[in-house]
């Protein structure tokens, strides 16, 4: 199965100029190609970190630096150009002439014209691995990638019209990229700025005013999600009483969340020993859902404490059926349904109640299970994970997504050959054959981090 998988991601790499500098979606003769002949950038990073982990870092090489190429570097008062610092979803080569050209989507092509957040981010964690995988120092501090760097920071730590160190984004801004109600502040994307920001304190060539900036921001990032959405039982007890309506500095519901939103379901559900990160808290709202990319990325980036990481891994095995399933890992729990599906999705058929983003269950993310699990100690759940995975994944032609309370069927629409399903699987296989490879990828708690620990 090893074997196959590493023959299916060769067969998905993307060439330019005779370099290998990418991997496409998905390969699935049988379905509309839409946009999944491209190479995106958050399902690279994927087939990254299985490349690095095998001693490929040529073609991570390559992708990194032909995405510094198409990042915005001018700040126009034209809304209709790729903002400054932004770096595309998507790419795919085109012929020009029959001359090959890259061709970058930012989103005004997509479905829904959706904006990626993530892509910066993602290179930043991607550029990151490359150099601890390879050693290699000199490509991270040309001029060039210096300035794709704090280009990247002065996107994300620029101040805008609220003052909090969360960031508001559009709904379906990552691997989400439907409306799914993660619009505000949905914690999959606060979780993966705390590491890429990480990452940037690592990879700038000393300089004190952005690594001043970032340090101030890590721990103020740091601070507010523990404070406002890790929720155990104690937390999720202290909300059951809160009073609303609150004026002042001093109130303890400061975003004024009624506690009527609690749904009686999860009482039952959470488990005295298990702990989570909400989904999402914003004005008046507190999105109870799981979501399995923060939680699982702030164990990795130790976003989350050791003892939060305990809860986390305790949560996935109390509650491994809902969260992990017949196929790994379910991206978000539980699903929205009925009237609620209605309204936050705008009654999305493909994201129906257990299907799709709704609730279906991601191979993709395998990596990251196996990367948390490794570090907080329990890599027993990862092999778990994985045996279970094993099953029907090369088998079924590694689909892109399962649907059902338990991944029990082969998604409704999902592309049979996606590239990261194949690449979750292979990083999440040699993370738990070789442990240290975990470095590419962890951060140890930081110090400067002063709520971190
Ligand atoms: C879908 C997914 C997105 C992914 C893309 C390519 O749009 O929602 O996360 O990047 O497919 O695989």
């Amino acid at each position: 199965m090893i074997e196959n998988a590493w023959c299916e991601l060769n067969n998905s790499v993307i060439e330019y100029k005779g370099q290998p500098v990418g991997t496409i979606a998905a390969r699935d003769p049988a379905s509309d190609t839409l946009n999944y002949d491209q190479c995106f950038v958050r399902d690279f990073a994927v087939s990254a970190l299985a490349f690095l982990m095998h001693g490929e870092t040529k073609i991570v090489r390559n992708f990194l630096t032909i995405m510094v190429e198409p990042q915005g570097k001018v700040k126009y008062m034209n809304c209709f150009m790729a903002g400054k610092g932004l770096m595309p979803a998507s790419f795919k080569i085109v012929k020009s002439d029959g001359i090959p050209q890259l061709e970058a989507d930012f989103g005004e092509k997509s479905i829904a014209r959706v904006s990626p957040v993530d892509s910066g981010l993602w290179w930043l964690i991607i550029l990151r691995a490359y150099v601890r995988a390879s050693g290699d120092t000199t490509l991270v501090k040309q001029p060039a990638f210096q300035q794709a760097i704090t280009l990247t920071l002065e996107l994300f730590l620029e101040s805008r019209f609220d003052m909090r160190p969360t960031l508001l984004v559009s709904d379906g801004a990552y691997m989400i990229d439907r409306r799914m109600g993660v619009y505000g502040y949905p914690f999959d994307l606060q979780s993966l700025l705390f590491a890429a920001l990480s990452a940037a304190r690592e990879l700038l060539v000393a300089d004190d005013y952005y690594h001043r900036s970032i340090t101030e921001r890590l721990t103020h990032l740091c601070d507010h999600l523990h404070h406002y959405y890790w929720l155990d039982f104690d937390r999720l007890n202290m909300i059951y009483r809160y009073k609303v309506d609150g004026y002042g500095s001093q109130i303890l519901n400061t975003f004024n969340i009624q506690p009527s939103t609690i749904k009686p379901a999860l009482i039952d559900w959470l488990p005295a020993e298990g702990g989570y990160f909400a989904g999402n808290v914003d004005p008046g709202r507190m999105d109870f859902r799981y979501f399995a990319q923060g939680n699982l990325l702030a164990i990795v980036s130790s976003l989350a404490t050791q003892d939060q990481s305990h809860k986390i891994m305790t949560l996935i095995e109390q509650r491994w059926h809902d969260l992990i399933g017949q196929m790994p890992v379910k991206i978000c729990y539980p699903a929205l349904e009925g009237y609620d599906w209605e309204i936050v999705t705008g009654a999305d058929p493909k994201n129906s109640a257990w299907s799709y983003h709704n609730g279906g269950n991601w191979p993709s993310l395998l990596w990251l299970l196996a990367a948390a699990a490794q570090k907080s100690g329990h890599p027993a759940l990862a092999i778990r994970a994985l045996n279970s995975a094993a099953k029907r994944l090369a088998s079924e032609h590694w689909p892109e997504y399962f649907d059902g309370h338990y991944g029990q069927l082969v998604g409704k629409e999902a592309r049979r050959f996606q590239t990261w399903s194949i690449a979750g699987f292979l990083a999440a296989y040699q993370i738990l054959e070789q442990p240290e490879h975990l470095d590419l990828l962890k951060f140890e708690s930081q110090t400067t981090v002063r709520a971190c620990d």
